[in-house]
């Protein structure tokens, strides 16, 4: 395991997140919604960063799949309040294919949502990538898996304060 993202350097790209888009949203309302579990722990850093009118909701999306690969998408919980009419900031630990994000996304924009902007904590920035998000945190081009601060390998290492790349040998 490498360290990547030490809790110093991500503390302080959240704060210049969480600056941004309190000023791209001054004076308006903001539904956050993060894709559970894996945005625990960038939506709660990310939260306390913003200054103004911001309100919190989660959905899980499951995928067919487990360890490093994921498979068909379905939403298995929704969100507790309405999203009709809202300006939605969907939060998102990491983006690989995109299809989780565009998934969830368009759930949204049915569900009547506003608009739908995207946050990621990492993107990963594959020739696949099927959406850009508005803002992100890392940009990451490596394929190696990460673990730490919310990402998980089979639900384990969650709660490592550091983002650590996982080198093929880990994954045995
Ligand atoms: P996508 O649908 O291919 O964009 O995959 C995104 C989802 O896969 C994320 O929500 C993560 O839960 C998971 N994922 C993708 N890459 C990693 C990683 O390197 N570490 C941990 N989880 C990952
Ligand atoms: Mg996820």
């Amino acid at each position: 395991m490498k360290l990547l993202y030490t809790s110093q350097q991500i503390h302080s790209r959240i704060a210049e997140l969480g600056e941004q888009i309190s000023k791209d949203h001054e004076g308006q309302s903001i539904l956050l919604i993060g894709v559970l579990k894996g945005c625990a722990l960038f939506m709660s850093h990310l939260l306390v960063q913003l200054k103004g009118d911001y309100e919190i909701d989660f959905l899980t999306v499951s995928s067919y799949g487990s360890g490093t690969t994921s498979g068909e998408l379905t939403l298995q919980k929704e969100p507790s309040s309405t999203v009709k009419g809202k300006t939605v900031l969907l939060v998102e630990d990491i983006i690989d294919s995109g299809k989780t994000v565009s998934f969830v996304k368009n759930y949204l924009l049915k569900k009547g949502a506003a608009s739908v902007e995207v946050v990621t904590f990492v993107d990963k920035e594959t020739e696949t990538n099927v959406i850009q998000p508005k803002y992100l945190g890392f940009r990451y081009t490596d394929p190696n898996f990460l673990v730490g601060f919310g990402f998980d390998l089979n639900e384990k290492m969650r709660n490592l304060p550091d983002v650590y790349q996982l080198e093929p040998s880990d994954l045995h």
